[in-house]
């Protein structure tokens, strides 16, 4: 059966053994395409419950829940370790990953003292970019930008050149890129790191939940990411971070919150690190943010990263299938690897007109893509919810609305957010 037939999609959603778990989340619209949960996941049925149960607990108990509730970020960091090939003892939920990456990056530049440069990818995501441009700015030391193929992203072969000056504290990247979903050689790339004395520091936000994750198996160092794509944890979710059970007594935060000292409530006069990876707290947890990236953890966990991954695998080949059949002819270039092996959860597609014909998406095709500049369509499928005629419907949309010019009648202004 060819893929350009709908019912070829349809036999693989009859044959889906994840497809139940689309019921799990809230699904208001039926008609629309949403393909956008590598930005911000689906709200899942059970976390109004959760978040109405931990109101009540404020309500009625106040204060004397604090106990229940303090060591939520550490409980929640193991919930999610196993989705990570971490430990427990190895993750905590914290801050944003903006932040996390400032405490992390500071913590590996001061370990590696006499080490003054900090390598990234030039394509890497703005604020990790950002981040370590103003760390940088601040110790004095030298950020690196990698230039690295816009479409596979960088390799092993990338960063060992970027480091043979033996002056690298630290590598920082994606596991998978934000625009192209390409999916780096973790283990490889932090091997080369590695020979050349530096750490390394990795940003799972677009991999956690729909990748799996060896940081202990490959020897990672250090790892941030956010909640609110494929964990569902909701807008603006807490973030967490990874630091590898060796490395956890030898690394200091660069915020000596109370949240991050030994026996917090001694009230000491001075700051003394906690044992472990809760010396990168800072400040008191959100507990009800807490509680919505357990929600969205668990369901993760329930469903099986291998599971995930094989049908994530197998969503992104049908949209690359659909986009040489339809799109070529059109216009639509492939901004994502080829080989299924090399991405992660979404797929790009590259046009000249990417932008109208986004909004045209949204406004009259009621399929919700995003628009990264200069010219990529994101399409993320992630594989708890997104049937295979999602992926198929909002390919089959977008060329009868390319074939038909309805991008050149929608108001193309650029917006606050794409
Ligand atoms: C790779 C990557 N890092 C970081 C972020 C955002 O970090 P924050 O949650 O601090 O805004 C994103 C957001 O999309 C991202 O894709």
């Amino acid at each position: 059966m060819s893929a350009t037939e709908r019912s070829h999609a349809e036999a693989l959603d009859a044959a889906d053994p994840l497809a139940g778990f689309r019921d799990r989340f809230v699904l208001d619209d039926p008609e629309r395409i949403y393909v956008d949960g590598n930005s911000l996941g689906r709200l899942p049925v059970a976390t109004p419950t959760l978040l109405a149960e931990r109101v009540r607990e404020w309500g009625s108990r106040l204060v004397t829940a604090w106990p229940d509730w303090i060591e939520l970020p550490e409980r929640v960091g193991d919930l999610l370790a196993p989705l990570l090939g971490a430990r427990p003892g190895e993750v905590v939920m914290a801050d944003s990953t903006t932040v996390n990456l400032y405490k992390l990056a500071a913590a590996a530049l001061d370990a590696r003292p006499g080490r003054r440069a900090i390598i990234t990818d030039a394509a890497n995501f703005p604020t990790d970019r950002y981040v370590f441009e103003g760390l940088a700015a601040r110790e004095g030391a030298e950020l690196r930008l990698l230039q690295a193929d816009a479409v596979e992203g960088p390799s092993a072969a990338d960063v060992e050149n970027a480091c043979t000056a033996g002056d690298v504290a630290f590598v920082s990247l994606q596991h998978v890129d934000y625009r192209s979903g390409a999916l780096a050689d973790m283990e490889a790339i932090t091997a080369v790191a590695h020979e050349a004395g530096a750490l390394v520091l990795w940003d799972l936000s677009h991999s956690a939940g729909a990748v799996p994750v060896r940081l202990d198996e490959v020897g990672a160092d250090l790892a941030v990411g956010c909640t609110y794509k494929y964990l569902n944890a909701g807008p603006g979710a807490l973030a967490y971070l990874y630091v590898r059970g060796d490395l956890q007594e030898e690394l200091r935060s660069p915020i000596w919150g109370w949240f991050g000292q030994r026996d917090q409530f001694l009230m000491g006069p001075g700051y003394d690190p906690a044992p472990g990876v809760a010396r990168f707290l800072a400040g008191t947890p959100p507990v009800l943010d807490l509680s919505a990236a357990e929600v969205g953890i668990r369901l993760t966990g329930e469903a099986g990263l291998d599971a995930l991954r094989a049908k994530s695998v197998a969503l992104t080949e049908l949209v690359v299938e659909l986009r040489d059949a339809w799109l070529a002819p059109l216009g639509f270039g492939l901004g994502s690897p080829r080989e299924p092996g090399r991405r992660g959860g979404h797929v790009s597609l590259r046009h000249e007109e990417a932008w109208p014909i986004c909004r045209a998406l949204l406004e009259r095709a009621n399929v919700v893509p995003d628009f990264r500049v200069p010219d990529s369509i994101r399409l993320g499928l992630p594989p708890l919810y997104t049937r295979f005629v999602d992926a198929w419907d909002a390919l089959d949309r977008l060329r009868r609305l390319v074939e038909a010019g309805v991008h050149h009648e929608v108001d193309a202004a650029p917006a606050r957010v794409t």
